[in-house]
């Protein structure tokens, strides 16, 4: 357990460019520890599996933190270990599960410690525009109503706002412009322009919330069309279920008072820059949350099984690799893939090199699943995408567009079910591997293309760029309440 202590999470999510300037303290965190994996693991697929007779019984904080929690001898060797290198653990923090320690020696000593240097990177990824605009669904954009008639979620009530909300995650400097989300609102789904106002921004680790005019160098940047894309999808789809925008500097522990019942995230790495021990604290945690009954949903990326020309091995023997997506790859994480087109097929742009991603974990094999795990699981729109940006019309491709999509509708999944008195869906995966996949369309045309290959095929059935296919909602709404009708009967 302790040979893969995650510091060198870090180097990942600072990893590039330009050096860090400030010699700040900088908070590093300790991971890895958690207890008894193996045991949260099988509540997990117990709670997630509809012919389980725990399906629906989530398990909570309580529970969770019990059994995640390490041994006090490995927090021991961790202590000793951080201060035989000169750090002193006497200002340490824990999760309440002590899984995660924060601490916050100054760069230089991380530098030491670790024998390197830390850099800043920028996100440059989900900024791929195309300056095709149209307005109907057949067209060249893809709207909110043309999603809603697609998915079958036009009709339905939502009821359940009480007790039901969504969030999404938005890092690497992205916010949410409320401004551009109302222009947005007004223009396409007018009925729920006052979710505007009231989403509730989290702040987490020095975020701010800002609503103010971008700079030339971040409108340059294109900051803020993931974080628009979000919350213009999410409320557009799942209006009124409340929104909250989890904004993030920095990566420091996080307590919510409450849980959302999904979680969108639109962000991604190659697998392969992620060290090992990060990946599998991060998936491992994902684990937690599927227990405690939440929904993740994450994108499969936007190379197909990788760039062109960029598919090597970073190892000394630089092999040809198809290139993985993380947190995509992460067992616990429903996957998905963009379509494009009605009848839809899988989203690729000669013009801008994007192609929805789709591949195998392999940094997971072998750990969590000897056969690999297979992604996406699902797929929905994601090519020519409205979004408003900067005040005006941006259409965007990606796979940042099709997560949000399938987040809203299981979003209006878990409000129908809470409101008939049934858990919500928490960890899919199980539930749409063994009846859930019934109730999607299949996608059978496209390929993840890239790597300078056809790379995997969209086939008859489940497949590795679309999944299962694209989610109709009302099929989707009746299996899932049967699926948990058939535990009250037991
Ligand atoms: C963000 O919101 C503010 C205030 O609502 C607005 O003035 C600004 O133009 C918006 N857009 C950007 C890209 O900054
Ligand atoms: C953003 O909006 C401002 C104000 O309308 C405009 O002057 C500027 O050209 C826009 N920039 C981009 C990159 O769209
Ligand atoms: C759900 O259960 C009802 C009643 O047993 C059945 O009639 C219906 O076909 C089921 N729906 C699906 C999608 O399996």
């Amino acid at each position: 357990m302790l040979t893969s202590i995650g510091l060198t999470a870090l180097l990942t999510l600072l990893a590039a460019a330009s050096p860090l300037r400030v010699r700040t303290p900088y908070a590093v965190r300790e991971s890895h520890l958690q207890g008894n994996f193996n045991e949260l693991e099988r509540h997990l697929y117990q709670v997630s599996n509809p012919s389980h007779e725990q399906y629906g019984q989530h398990l909570s904080t309580h529970e969770v933190n019990a059994l995640v929690k390490p041994m006090d001898e490995a927090l021991d060797l961790v202590h000793s270990w951080v201060e035989d290198n000169g750090i002193k653990t006497s200002n340490c923090e824990y999760s309440p599960a002590k899984d995660w320690i924060k601490l916050s020696p100054p760069i230089n000593a991380i530098e030491n410690l670790l024998s390197t240097e830390y850099s800043v990177f920028q996100y440059s990824e989900g900024g791929n525009t195309n300056p095709a605009i149209a307005t109907a669904c057949n067209a060249a954009l893809v709207t909110p109503l043309c999603l809603r008639a697609l998915y079958g979620t036009v009709k339905y009530t939502v009821q359940s706002t009480n007790t039901n909300k969504i969030a999404l995650n938005d890092f690497l400097g992205e916010s949410n412009n409320r401004s551009d989300t109302k222009i947005f609102l007004q223009k396409y789904r007018p009925d729920a322009v006052s979710g505007v106002d009231t989403f509730k921004v989290e702040i987490i680790a020095g975020r701010k919330d800002e609503q103010t005019q971008d700079t030339a160098a971040e409108l340059a940047a294109g900051k803020d069309t993931e974080g628009n894309l979000d919350s213009e999808t999410l409320i557009s789809m799942a209006y009124p279920i409340p929104l909250i925008p989890y904004r993030t500097g920095g990566h420091q522990p996080f307590t919510p008072d409450f849980l959302p019942h999904v979680i969108s995230t639109s962000y991604a790495d190659d697998e392969q820059t992620v060290p090992l021990s990060y990946a599998l604290s991060v998936c491992s945690s994902f684990a937690q949350l599927g227990a405690r009954g939440v929904s993740l949903f994450s994108g499969s990326g936007d190379f197909g099984v990788g760039p062109p020309g960029d598919c090597l091995a970073n190892d000394e023997y630089h092999a040809s690799t198809f290139l993985a997506r993380f947190p995509t790859s992460c067992p616990y994480i429903t996957s998905v893939g963009a379509t494009k087109f009605i009848p839809e097929i899988v989203a690729t742009d000669g013009k801008n090199k994007f192609a929805s991603g789709g591949g195998v974990g392999k940094q997971i094999l072998g750990l969590y699943n000897p056969s690999g795990r297979a992604y996406p699981d699902l797929a929905a729109q994601g090519y020519h995408y409205s979004t408003i940006w900067n005040g005006t019309l941006l259409p965007l491709d990606g796979t940042s567009a099709s997560t949000p999509t399938a987040a809203a509708i299981f979003s209006l999944v878990n409000d129908d079910l809470i409101a008939k008195g049934k858990p919500p869906m928490g960890f899919l995966n199980p539930w749409l591997y063994s009846v859930g996949y019934k109730g999607f369309m299949d996608v059978v045309h496209g390929s993840a293309v890239g790597c300078g290959t056809h790379g995997f095929p969209a086939k008859k059935g489940r497949d590795a760029v679309t999944g299962f296919g694209t989610p109709w909602f009302p099929s989707i709404g009746e299996l899932a309440a049967n699926a948990s009708a058939i535990v009250l009967k037991r």
